[in-house]
């Protein structure tokens, strides 16, 4: 178990490129399960724990997957031999839901284990398997497995009550090779939805209307292997954008897609953070200012992202005035609070609601990641406090960032992982 110690107050500045996006890569990795006869090439992918554990659960049920030094994966599903998601891999990586649609798409049966909660939530997913369920997949649930068969699922129109992420991937994937034509409505607007589609659609698939609410998939004979290069990660840059601003430093993030974080920039103008943009960069330069609190509310794309909200929380904690940050996704998001409170934060919770009022400055102390944006807001604070911050469990924060040290060590950041 190791610790990430941060010496704060350094004001960051420079370049620093993101890696591609994890929220893109885990369901391409599971959609490879569908290729016929040939074999996938995926790029950019980070590295990241939540990619290691995809690819031990390929491995697991058969697929060969080698791994290129730069990175690059190439899976061969043609040795699948099992369709199997055991627990002890599911219950590290809730994401491992996203290999059940492929399965039963492709192969008409999938043994994937429940997920279950995690720090920010019950995570239920009971409008994945609705949704099969209405596409003809006979779907049991016992002993914390999900059992799921289909001769041919069925291509029919989805609803779904509420916007799922990976609901709407799970059955984009499905539809992918059923019989006839699906329709999803609320669907997901993610750009790591429209990603996948784009990817499925390079594999033959027949599918419209991504990135709006009313996805339309015509179901093909069979998908074929193909390259492809997954988009860079807009909370990553986010992260680096706010590392910026809460130092009063000047950074330029690199190798993104600016028009991703449209809703990210405009809260960090907000802050009096001055940002300018190219199509593959963002650059914030805070020009040493102190940032002015601003008021979040998440919902989904393209509204502000949920997975931000932590890092935004941290911004205002230091900022001039009050603000109230409302979480909207996820029950049970604001684990870094008490952590940040141990550092002289004044935030106070109300539902699902923080108010915090800004202090001049934060202090060092040790503390806990609790998730993976929880873990990041935290590095964020430790930059800004006066004095040293210890982070626990931070196997946290290297499930969904890439080398986060490295890349703020490259802007001046003074913060080292050292083994407990
Ligand atoms: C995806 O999770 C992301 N994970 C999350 O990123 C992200 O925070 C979330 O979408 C929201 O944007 C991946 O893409 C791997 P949802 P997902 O289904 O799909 C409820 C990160 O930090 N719900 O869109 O699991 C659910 O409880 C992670 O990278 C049901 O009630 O989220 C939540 O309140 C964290 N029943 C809301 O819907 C269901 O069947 C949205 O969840 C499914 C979801």
């Amino acid at each position: 178990m190791d610790k990430l110690i941060i010496k704060g107050r350094v004001v960051l500045n420079g370049e620093v490129s993101v890696s591609g996006a994890k929220n893109a890569v885990l369901p391409m990795l599971c959609a490879s399960v569908m290729a016929s006869n040939s074999s996938v090439t995926l790029k950019n992918i980070p590295h990241l724990h939540d990619v290691t554990t995809t690819v031990r659960l390929l491995r697991q049920m058969g697929v060969s997957v080698t791994l290129d030094d730069n990175m690059d994966i190439q899976l061969d599903p043609s040795t699948i031999d099992n369709f199997y998601a055991p627990y002890n891999l599911v219950k590290t990586m809730r994401s491992s839901i996203l290999v059940l649609g492929p399965l039963l798409s492709k192969f008409g049966s999938a043994k994937v284990s429940l997920p279950g909660g995690c720090a920010i939530g019950t995570r239920p997913v009971e409008m994945h398997l609705d949704a099969l369920s209405q596409m003809g997949a006979s779907i049991n649930i016992d002993n914390g497995y999900i059992s799921a068969s289909s001769k041919k699922l069925i291509g029919t129109d989805i609803r779904f009550p509420k916007i799922t992420v990976t609901g709407t991937e799970n059955i984009l994937m499905a539809s992918t090779l059923a019989e006839g034509k699906t329709i999803i409505s609320n669907a997901a607007r993610e750009p790591e939805v429209v990603d996948l589609a784009n990817f499925l659609n390079k594999m033959g698939a027949s599918i419209t209307g991504q990135g709006t609410d009313v996805i339309e998939i015509n179901g093909v004979e069979e998908l074929r292997g193909v390259s492809y290069t997954a988009l860079p990660d807009r909370i990553e840059t986010g992260t680096f954008l706010v590392a910026a601003a809460i130092t009063g430093g000047h950074v330029t993030v690199k190798n993104t897609i600016s028009a991703h974080v449209n809703t990210i920039i405009e809260k960090l103008r907000d802050s009096g953070a001055h940002v300018t943009t190219t199509e593959t960069s963002v650059t914030l330069d805070m020009k040493g200012k102190r940032p002015v609190s601003v008021d979040i509310e998440t919902g989904a794309y393209p509204l502000f992202p949920t997975d931000m909200q932590a890092q935004l929380t941290a911004l205002n904690t230091v900022a001039k005035g009050i603000s109230i940050i409302k979480e909207n996704i996820f029950e049970n998001r604001f684990m870094h609070v008490q952590e940040m409170t141990r550092m002289g934060a004044d935030i106070r919770l109300e539902q699902n609601c923080a108010i915090i009022s800004g202090k001049e400055e934060l202090v060092g102390a040790s503390v806990m990641a609790t998730d993976l944006r929880a873990s990041a807001s935290l590095i964020l604070a430790g930059l800004a406090a006066t004095g040293t911050t210890e982070i626990e469990r931070i196997y946290h924060i290297d499930r969904g960032y890439d080398c986060i040290e490295e890349k703020l060590r490259q802007l001046g950041a003074d913060i080292h992982r050292v083994p407990m």
